[in-house]
């Protein structure tokens, strides 16, 4: 399937090329000059794309959106709201408006849809979490050229378990994308766990699957695996939810420890794009051994093209692995030869919802 689409796309591609060559309809010169206008337009975006990160990181930071509402408030209230400068908060709210992040009528600034429901703090969809760990790799991300230069990552690969501030940091961020993307509903919507009665989730992080799976499935049971860092904050997620006697924890490295054993299923969501292809490997036959006869494997994770240039996403996201993990984006082949390799059967891949950029591999023992 997704070679499929790889085709297709340097199909069309060529067809465009010999469009212009034999000077066919689209191929004028003023449709070229136009192209190449575009062509322009999008490297000067790509080059300064930064700048609206930034004013968004800090328009987060200084909880901004928080301090909006649907009648509208001005740049002076505002500004007394932040405890900021009046100049250069209206100049912040006027970008923001430009970004189409805040709406303005006359001298009143309002909140719009999507900064109320992923903007602010308290919405159940809020996605702060994730533009503030964002905005927290800034000086990571100085470190690119260095690091292509080197091959070294830019900061420690240890999956931010340095202090129990940055490991919030990073598995509050998690969680916030899951909600505003809706990742674990819709995985929901489309896998099948009527026959499962226990589940292992291996890189849990703040535990919103196994949430959404108890949810839905009241015979479910679900054991979370992950490095005991993290789990402090799982537990803090979990809390909340009135599912802990039916989701327990289990803390340990799956570089390190075996996995427990006997579930009828082990789910994986973007844990083997942290990881180098001998770890990778590796922790397939831990899988493996964690199932029960006929149990299945699920992996949630971008998964490339084989040329690993597509999706686009993935692609980008490889060089986030590049600079603080060990991993990168994995072509389906690759996968499906560590899961064959140990000993699983009837390999398969399905591309879930657009909008979740994730495909689902799944095999059984
Ligand atoms: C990118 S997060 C994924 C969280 C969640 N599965 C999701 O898809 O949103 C990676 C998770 O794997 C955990 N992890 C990373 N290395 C690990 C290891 N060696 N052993 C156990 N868990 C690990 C991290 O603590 C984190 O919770």
């Amino acid at each position: 399937m997704l070679r499929r689409r790889a085709r297709l796309r340097t199909s069309s591609h060529a067809g465009a090329a010999n469009r212009r060559r034999r000077g066919l309809p689209g191929a004028s010169g003023k449709d070229l000059i136009h192209a190449s206008r575009m062509e322009f337009r999008e490297l000067a975006r790509l080059n300064g794309g930064y700048v609206e990160s930034r004013i968004l990181h800090a328009a987060v930071t200084l909880e901004l959106f928080d301090a909006l509402d649907a009648s509208g408030r001005t740049a002076e209230e505002i500004t007394v709201a932040l405890g900021t400068n009046l100049r250069a908060t209206t100049l912040l709210l006027n970008a923001l408006v430009a970004m189409r992040l805040v709406r303005k009528r006359g001298e009143h600034f309002l909140e719009t849809d999507a900064s109320r429901a992923f903007l602010t703090a308290a919405s159940p969809t809020s996605y702060t979490a994730m533009v503030r760990f964002d905005a927290a790799l800034w000086p990571v991300w100085e470190r690119l050229a260095e690091t292509v230069r080197s091959g070294e990552p830019a900061r420690a690969p240890d999956m931010f378990q340095r202090t129990p501030e940055e490991t919030a940091l990073f598995v509050d961020a998690m969680a916030s994308l899951v909600q505003a993307r809706g990742d674990a509903r819709v995985l929901a919507d489309t896998l099948d766990l009527t026959n499962t009665r226990c589940l292992l989730d291996v890189g849990s992080g703040p535990g919103m699957y196994p949430v959404e799976f108890c949810r839905r499935h009241p015979h479910l049971r679900i054991s979370i695996f992950d490095l005991p860092g993290t789990l402090e904050v799982t537990r803090r997620h979990l809390a909340e939810t009135g599912l802990d006697d039916r989701i327990s924890l289990v803390a340990g490295d799956y570089r390190r420890d075996a996995l427990p054993g006997g579930f009828d299923v082990v789910f994986l969501s973007n844990i083997i794009h942290g990881e180098d292809e001998d770890t990778n490997r590796e922790l397939m036959r831990k899988v493996y051994a964690a199932l029960a006869p006929g149990g299945r494997v699920l992996i949630k994770d971008h998964v490339t093209d084989d040329s690993g240039t597509s999706p686009a996403a993935a692609a980008i996201f490889s060089i986030a692995m590049l600079l603080f993990a060990r991993g990168r984006d994995y072509a389906y082949g690759e996968i499906r030869a560590w899961l064959l390799a140990a000993g699983f059967a009837r390999v398969g891949v399905d591309v879930l919802p657009p909008g979740l950029i994730s495909t689902l591999v799944t095999g059984y023992k």
